[in-house]
Protein backbone atom coordinates (compact mmCIF):
# COMPACT_ATOMS: atom_id res chain seq x y z
CA UNK A 1 0.00 0.00 0.00
CA UNK A 2 1.27 3.40 -0.72
CA UNK A 3 1.93 5.56 2.37
CA UNK A 4 -1.19 8.09 2.32
CA UNK A 5 -3.62 4.73 1.38
CA UNK A 6 -1.77 3.37 4.33
CA UNK A 7 -2.41 5.95 6.70
CA UNK A 8 -6.17 6.34 5.71
CA UNK A 9 -6.36 2.78 6.10
CA UNK A 10 -4.79 2.52 9.67
CA UNK A 11 -7.33 4.55 11.83
CA UNK A 12 -7.71 3.06 14.82
CA UNK A 13 -8.51 6.14 17.68
CA UNK A 14 -7.48 5.76 21.00
CA UNK A 15 -10.66 5.10 23.12
CA UNK A 16 -11.85 7.44 25.48
CA UNK A 17 -11.77 5.17 28.62
CA UNK A 18 -8.11 4.43 27.71
CA UNK A 19 -6.93 7.79 27.37
CA UNK A 20 -8.23 8.71 30.69
CA UNK A 21 -7.23 5.41 32.33
CA UNK A 22 -3.52 6.81 30.88
CA UNK A 23 -3.95 10.16 32.36
CA UNK A 24 -4.76 8.61 35.88
CA UNK A 25 -0.54 6.93 35.41
CA UNK A 26 1.29 10.08 34.83
CA UNK A 27 1.09 13.17 36.88
CA UNK A 28 2.82 16.36 36.67
CA UNK A 29 3.06 17.38 40.99
CA UNK A 30 6.09 19.64 39.83
CA UNK A 31 4.11 21.42 37.02
CA UNK A 32 7.05 21.63 34.71
CA UNK A 33 6.43 22.71 31.35
CA UNK A 34 6.70 20.49 28.34
CA UNK A 35 5.99 19.56 25.40
CA UNK A 36 3.85 15.68 24.43
CA UNK A 37 4.27 14.35 20.85
CA UNK A 38 1.64 12.83 18.95
CA UNK A 39 4.08 11.14 15.83
CA UNK A 40 0.40 10.23 14.30
CA UNK A 41 -2.40 12.18 16.06
CA UNK A 42 -5.07 11.04 13.96
CA UNK A 43 -7.93 13.94 14.82
CA UNK A 44 -5.45 14.74 18.08
CA UNK A 45 -8.25 13.56 21.03
CA UNK A 46 -5.71 11.52 23.14
CA UNK A 47 -2.76 14.14 22.32
CA UNK A 48 -4.74 17.18 23.99
CA UNK A 49 -6.65 15.09 26.52
CA UNK A 50 -3.02 14.08 27.70
CA UNK A 51 -1.64 17.33 27.35
CA UNK A 52 -3.99 19.51 28.92
CA UNK A 53 -4.33 17.03 32.03
CA UNK A 54 -0.57 17.49 32.13
CA UNK A 55 0.08 21.20 31.55
CA UNK A 56 1.96 20.28 28.40
CA UNK A 57 2.38 21.88 24.97
CA UNK A 58 1.25 19.26 22.21
CA UNK A 59 2.70 18.49 19.05
CA UNK A 60 0.98 16.52 16.42
CA UNK A 61 1.81 14.94 12.82
CA UNK A 62 -1.09 13.41 11.19
CA UNK A 63 -0.51 12.03 7.44
CA UNK A 64 -4.51 12.09 6.21
CA UNK A 65 -5.77 15.52 5.28
CA UNK A 66 -9.50 15.31 6.92
CA UNK A 67 -7.97 14.35 9.99
CA UNK A 68 -5.41 16.67 10.33
CA UNK A 69 -7.25 19.79 10.01
CA UNK A 70 -9.60 17.94 12.65
CA UNK A 71 -6.63 17.79 14.82
CA UNK A 72 -5.04 21.73 13.86
CA UNK A 73 -7.68 22.67 15.93
CA UNK A 74 -7.25 21.20 18.92
CA UNK A 75 -3.17 20.74 19.14
CA UNK A 76 -1.08 23.54 20.02
CA UNK A 77 1.08 22.48 16.90
CA UNK A 78 0.41 20.33 13.97
CA UNK A 79 1.83 19.37 10.31
CA UNK A 80 0.60 17.03 7.63
CA UNK A 81 3.31 15.17 6.64
CA UNK A 82 4.92 11.72 6.97
CA UNK A 83 6.26 11.59 10.69
CA UNK A 84 9.34 9.58 8.75
CA UNK A 85 9.46 12.97 6.48
CA UNK A 86 9.73 14.98 9.38
CA UNK A 87 12.34 16.67 11.83
CA UNK A 88 11.70 16.57 15.27
CA UNK A 89 14.20 18.50 17.60
CA UNK A 90 17.06 15.30 19.75
CA UNK A 91 15.42 15.27 23.37
CA UNK A 92 12.47 17.77 22.52
CA UNK A 93 9.61 15.68 24.18
CA UNK A 94 8.82 15.19 27.57
CA UNK A 95 6.16 12.41 26.46
CA UNK A 96 5.21 10.76 23.33
CA UNK A 97 2.14 9.49 22.79
CA UNK A 98 2.31 7.01 20.03
CA UNK A 99 -0.41 4.86 18.85
CA UNK A 100 0.82 3.69 15.29
CA UNK A 101 -1.10 2.42 12.10
CA UNK A 102 -1.77 -1.06 12.59
CA UNK A 103 0.65 -2.18 9.32
CA UNK A 104 3.77 -3.38 8.14
CA UNK A 105 6.80 -1.67 6.18
CA UNK A 106 6.84 -4.28 3.14
CA UNK A 107 8.87 -7.48 3.41
CA UNK A 108 6.59 -8.36 6.09
CA UNK A 109 8.77 -6.37 8.96
CA UNK A 110 6.38 -4.57 11.04
CA UNK A 111 6.21 -0.90 11.29
CA UNK A 112 6.05 -0.83 15.00
CA UNK A 113 10.11 -1.37 16.00
CA UNK A 114 10.24 1.40 12.81
CA UNK A 115 8.08 4.17 14.82
CA UNK A 116 10.14 3.19 18.06
CA UNK A 117 13.02 3.64 16.71
CA UNK A 118 11.41 6.70 15.03
CA UNK A 119 10.44 8.50 18.19
CA UNK A 120 12.87 7.54 20.60
CA UNK A 121 15.86 10.52 19.99
CA UNK A 122 12.96 12.73 20.36
CA UNK A 123 11.93 12.33 24.03
CA UNK A 124 14.70 13.85 26.59
CA UNK A 125 16.14 11.25 28.68
CA UNK A 126 13.56 11.01 31.78
CA UNK A 127 10.70 11.73 29.34
CA UNK A 128 7.98 9.31 28.93
CA UNK A 129 6.64 6.47 25.91
CA UNK A 130 3.34 5.33 25.91
CA UNK A 131 3.53 3.09 23.58
CA UNK A 132 -0.18 1.71 22.14
CA UNK A 133 0.39 -1.46 20.28
CA UNK A 134 -1.90 -4.97 19.87
CA UNK A 135 -0.57 -7.57 22.30
CA UNK A 136 0.94 -10.00 19.97
CA UNK A 137 3.13 -7.12 18.45
CA UNK A 138 5.24 -7.11 21.73
CA UNK A 139 7.83 -9.30 19.99
CA UNK A 140 11.72 -10.08 21.30
CA UNK A 141 12.51 -6.77 19.11
CA UNK A 142 10.04 -4.82 20.79
CA UNK A 143 10.78 -5.82 24.66
CA UNK A 144 14.78 -5.63 23.48
CA UNK A 145 14.74 -2.17 22.24
CA UNK A 146 12.36 -1.05 25.15
CA UNK A 147 15.21 -2.67 27.69
CA UNK A 148 17.99 -0.74 26.21
CA UNK A 149 16.41 2.39 26.09
CA UNK A 150 14.20 2.50 28.52
CA UNK A 151 13.64 1.74 32.30
CA UNK A 152 10.67 1.23 34.59
CA UNK A 153 8.74 -0.35 31.38
CA UNK A 154 5.29 -1.51 32.58
CA UNK A 155 2.86 -3.39 30.19
CA UNK A 156 -0.45 -2.88 30.61
CA UNK A 157 -4.18 -4.57 28.79
CA UNK A 158 -7.11 -2.56 27.51
CA UNK A 159 -9.95 -2.44 29.38
CA UNK A 160 -12.66 -4.95 28.28
CA UNK A 161 -14.50 -4.27 26.00
CA UNK A 162 -12.10 -2.29 24.34
CA UNK A 163 -9.11 -5.04 24.73
CA UNK A 164 -11.70 -7.58 22.57
CA UNK A 165 -11.25 -5.41 19.75
CA UNK A 166 -7.57 -5.33 18.09
CA UNK A 167 -6.06 -7.08 21.88
CA UNK A 168 -4.03 -3.87 22.21
CA UNK A 169 -1.87 -3.09 25.01
CA UNK A 170 -0.49 -0.04 26.68
CA UNK A 171 3.48 -0.08 27.05
CA UNK A 172 4.84 2.74 29.31
CA UNK A 173 8.92 3.44 29.81
CA UNK A 174 11.02 6.09 31.47
CA UNK A 175 13.54 7.07 28.55
CA UNK A 176 16.80 6.47 29.59
CA UNK A 177 19.74 8.65 29.95
CA UNK A 178 21.99 6.64 27.94
CA UNK A 179 21.13 3.04 26.59
CA UNK A 180 22.19 -0.06 27.89
CA UNK A 181 24.42 -2.46 26.83
CA UNK A 182 24.55 -5.07 29.40
CA UNK A 183 23.62 -8.39 27.51
CA UNK A 184 22.69 -10.66 30.16
CA UNK A 185 20.41 -7.92 31.69
CA UNK A 186 18.79 -7.78 28.06
CA UNK A 187 18.49 -11.02 27.31
CA UNK A 188 16.94 -11.77 31.00
CA UNK A 189 14.00 -9.18 30.39
CA UNK A 190 13.28 -10.39 26.97
CA UNK A 191 12.95 -13.83 28.55
CA UNK A 192 10.72 -13.23 31.49
CA UNK A 193 7.33 -13.81 30.67
CA UNK A 194 5.17 -10.02 30.63
CA UNK A 195 2.87 -9.68 33.51
CA UNK A 196 0.06 -7.44 32.21
CA UNK A 197 -1.63 -5.06 34.35
CA UNK A 198 -5.20 -3.55 33.95
CA UNK A 199 -6.02 -0.31 32.98
CA UNK A 200 -9.50 -0.77 34.79
CA UNK A 201 -10.51 0.09 38.42
CA UNK A 202 -8.89 2.85 40.59
CA UNK A 203 -5.24 3.92 39.37
CA UNK A 204 -2.55 6.15 40.81
CA UNK A 205 -0.10 7.74 39.27
CA UNK A 206 3.13 5.85 38.38
CA UNK A 207 5.12 8.17 35.94
CA UNK A 208 6.44 12.08 36.64
CA UNK A 209 6.83 14.45 33.90
CA UNK A 210 10.63 15.54 34.10
CA UNK A 211 11.74 18.92 34.76
CA UNK A 212 12.51 20.24 30.80
CA UNK A 213 15.94 20.22 29.38
CA UNK A 214 15.11 22.39 26.02
CA UNK A 215 13.20 25.55 26.64
CA UNK A 216 11.66 27.76 24.35
CA UNK A 217 10.47 26.79 20.29
CA UNK A 218 12.22 23.63 19.10
CA UNK A 219 12.84 22.49 15.22
CA UNK A 220 9.64 20.58 14.24
CA UNK A 221 9.29 20.31 10.79
CA UNK A 222 8.12 18.33 7.66
CA UNK A 223 10.06 17.77 4.52
CA UNK A 224 7.13 15.87 3.04
CA UNK A 225 5.57 17.53 0.29
CA UNK A 226 1.64 16.18 -0.15
CA UNK A 227 1.14 14.68 -3.89
CA UNK A 228 -2.06 17.13 -3.76
CA UNK A 229 0.22 20.56 -2.89
CA UNK A 230 2.53 19.19 -5.72
CA UNK A 231 0.52 18.48 -8.45
CA UNK A 232 -1.53 21.96 -7.74
CA UNK A 233 1.62 23.95 -7.38
CA UNK A 234 3.31 22.31 -10.36
CA UNK A 235 0.25 23.57 -12.53
CA UNK A 236 -0.08 26.85 -11.39
CA UNK A 237 3.86 27.59 -11.60
CA UNK A 238 5.61 24.58 -13.36
CA UNK A 239 7.03 25.04 -16.95
CA UNK A 240 3.94 24.37 -18.75
CA UNK A 241 2.70 28.02 -17.29
CA UNK A 242 5.60 29.62 -19.67
CA UNK A 243 4.64 30.55 -23.19
CA UNK A 244 7.98 29.82 -24.76
CA UNK A 245 7.78 26.41 -23.84
CA UNK A 246 4.35 25.90 -25.28
CA UNK A 247 5.91 27.47 -28.39
CA UNK A 248 9.35 25.38 -28.49
CA UNK A 249 6.91 22.15 -27.85
CA UNK A 250 3.72 22.69 -29.21
CA UNK A 251 3.63 21.30 -33.16
CA UNK A 252 -0.03 22.38 -34.09
CA UNK A 253 -0.80 19.72 -36.39
CA UNK A 254 -3.34 20.70 -39.51
CA UNK A 255 -3.63 17.96 -41.39
CA UNK A 256 -0.99 15.44 -42.79
CA UNK A 257 1.96 16.50 -43.73
CA UNK A 258 4.13 15.90 -46.81
CA UNK A 259 7.69 15.26 -46.41
CA UNK A 260 10.28 17.50 -48.22
CA UNK A 261 12.10 14.06 -50.18
CA UNK A 262 10.42 10.91 -50.57
CA UNK A 263 10.59 8.42 -47.84
CA UNK A 264 12.52 5.22 -48.79
CA UNK A 265 11.08 2.11 -47.24
CA UNK A 266 14.43 1.80 -45.14
CA UNK A 267 12.72 4.86 -43.10
CA UNK A 268 9.55 4.25 -42.73
CA UNK A 269 10.88 0.82 -41.80
CA UNK A 270 12.64 2.47 -38.96
CA UNK A 271 9.95 5.37 -38.08
CA UNK A 272 7.06 2.75 -37.63
CA UNK A 273 9.74 0.11 -35.49
CA UNK A 274 10.83 3.39 -33.15
CA UNK A 275 6.85 3.50 -32.39
CA UNK A 276 6.50 7.03 -34.22
CA UNK A 277 3.45 6.10 -36.19
CA UNK A 278 1.75 3.52 -33.99
CA UNK A 279 -1.93 3.04 -34.51
CA UNK A 280 -2.02 4.70 -37.29
CA UNK A 281 -4.03 3.39 -40.00
CA UNK A 282 -1.97 2.91 -43.97
CA UNK A 283 -3.90 2.67 -46.83
CA UNK A 284 -3.15 0.90 -49.95
CA UNK A 285 -5.85 0.75 -52.82
CA UNK A 286 -9.02 -0.63 -51.07
CA UNK A 287 -7.17 -2.34 -48.51
CA UNK A 288 -6.37 -0.66 -44.76
CA UNK A 289 -4.26 -1.68 -41.75
CA UNK A 290 -3.11 -0.22 -38.48
CA UNK A 291 0.10 -0.70 -37.78
CA UNK A 292 2.61 -0.43 -34.52
CA UNK A 293 5.94 -0.70 -34.00
CA UNK A 294 8.78 -2.00 -31.85
CA UNK A 295 12.70 -2.42 -31.43
CA UNK A 296 14.18 -4.98 -29.42
CA UNK A 297 18.14 -4.77 -28.14
CA UNK A 298 19.30 -8.08 -28.85
CA UNK A 299 23.18 -9.82 -28.84
CA UNK A 300 24.44 -11.66 -31.40
CA UNK A 301 27.37 -14.15 -31.97
CA UNK A 302 29.73 -14.10 -34.76
CA UNK A 303 32.16 -16.40 -35.94
CA UNK A 304 35.17 -16.90 -33.99
CA UNK A 305 38.02 -15.21 -35.75
CA UNK A 306 41.91 -16.38 -35.37
CA UNK A 307 44.39 -13.45 -35.22
CA UNK A 308 48.01 -14.35 -35.43
CA UNK A 309 50.28 -12.58 -32.44
CA UNK A 310 53.68 -12.03 -31.76
CA UNK A 311 55.05 -13.01 -28.47
CA UNK A 312 58.60 -14.14 -26.68
CA UNK A 313 58.68 -17.02 -28.08
CA UNK A 314 57.46 -16.97 -31.81
CA UNK A 315 54.17 -16.35 -33.32
CA UNK A 316 50.82 -17.82 -31.53
CA UNK A 317 47.64 -18.01 -33.51
CA UNK A 318 44.46 -16.93 -31.01
CA UNK A 319 40.93 -17.18 -31.24
CA UNK A 320 38.53 -14.01 -30.98
CA UNK A 321 35.66 -14.59 -30.13
CA UNK A 322 32.82 -11.80 -31.23
CA UNK A 323 29.45 -10.91 -30.01
CA UNK A 324 27.65 -7.35 -31.56
CA UNK A 325 24.81 -5.67 -29.90
CA UNK A 326 21.72 -5.43 -32.29
CA UNK A 327 18.11 -3.53 -32.23
CA UNK A 328 16.26 -5.69 -33.66
CA UNK A 329 12.79 -3.80 -35.53
CA UNK A 330 9.76 -5.42 -35.45
CA UNK A 331 6.49 -4.54 -36.88
CA UNK A 332 3.16 -5.71 -36.30
CA UNK A 333 0.29 -5.23 -38.58
CA UNK A 334 -3.84 -5.84 -37.75
CA UNK A 335 -5.89 -5.82 -41.49
CA UNK A 336 -9.53 -3.64 -41.13
CA UNK A 337 -10.45 -3.82 -44.60
CA UNK A 338 -13.91 -4.77 -44.68
CA UNK A 339 -14.49 -8.14 -46.02
CA UNK A 340 -12.55 -11.60 -45.39
CA UNK A 341 -9.08 -10.63 -44.36
CA UNK A 342 -10.43 -8.15 -41.54
CA UNK A 343 -9.01 -9.26 -38.06
CA UNK A 344 -5.62 -10.54 -40.12
CA UNK A 345 -2.86 -9.98 -37.97
CA UNK A 346 0.71 -9.83 -39.58
CA UNK A 347 4.41 -9.73 -37.91
CA UNK A 348 7.02 -8.36 -39.55
CA UNK A 349 10.38 -9.75 -38.10
CA UNK A 350 13.23 -7.44 -39.58
CA UNK A 351 15.72 -10.07 -38.68
CA UNK A 352 16.43 -12.65 -41.97
CA UNK A 353 16.75 -16.51 -41.55
CA UNK A 354 20.69 -16.29 -40.67
CA UNK A 355 19.42 -13.33 -37.75
CA UNK A 356 20.71 -10.59 -39.37
CA UNK A 357 18.83 -7.02 -39.25
CA UNK A 358 17.04 -7.06 -42.77
CA UNK A 359 19.44 -4.73 -44.90
CA UNK A 360 17.52 -1.49 -45.73
CA UNK A 361 15.71 -1.95 -49.47
CA UNK A 362 15.96 1.07 -51.64
C1 LIG B 1 -3.92 4.11 15.02
S1 LIG B 1 -4.30 5.76 14.51
C2 LIG B 1 -3.95 6.67 15.97
C3 LIG B 1 -4.57 8.01 16.02
C4 LIG B 1 -4.34 8.75 17.35
N1 LIG B 1 -2.97 8.84 17.73
C5 LIG B 1 -5.09 8.05 18.45
O1 LIG B 1 -4.46 7.36 19.23
O2 LIG B 1 -6.32 8.19 18.49
C6 LIG B 1 -2.88 6.07 13.45
C7 LIG B 1 -2.91 7.37 12.69
O3 LIG B 1 -1.65 7.50 12.06
C8 LIG B 1 -1.80 8.16 10.83
N2 LIG B 1 -0.60 7.83 10.04
C9 LIG B 1 -0.33 6.68 9.38
N3 LIG B 1 0.90 6.71 8.84
C10 LIG B 1 1.42 7.92 9.18
C11 LIG B 1 2.67 8.54 8.93
N4 LIG B 1 3.61 7.91 8.23
N5 LIG B 1 2.88 9.77 9.44
C12 LIG B 1 1.93 10.40 10.16
N6 LIG B 1 0.71 9.86 10.42
C13 LIG B 1 0.47 8.64 9.95
C14 LIG B 1 -3.10 7.59 10.28
O4 LIG B 1 -3.68 8.47 9.35
C15 LIG B 1 -3.93 7.48 11.57
O5 LIG B 1 -4.69 8.64 11.75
Amino acid sequence: MRTIARAKAGFYPTPEPVTHAIAKLIHNPAHHPGRLCDPCCGVGQPARTLAQSLGLLSFGIELDKERFQASKLILNHTLRSDAFATAIQKHSMSMVFLNPPYDDVGKRQRSEPAWLRLLTPALQPGGILVFIIPEPRVTKEIRRYLATHYRQVTFYRFPHPEYLAFRQVVLFGVKAASPSHDRRRLDALVAEEIEYRSLEGSLTPLYAIPPQVIAGPIEFRSHWVSPEDQFAEASKYGIWQDPRIHDALHFPVTGPCTPLMPLRKGHLARMIAAGMLNNQTIATGSSRWIIKGFTDKTTKQLPPEQEEYDIQRGRETRTVTRVIEMFVPQIQAWDITEGLTYGQHVIVNCVDHRGDVAPETP
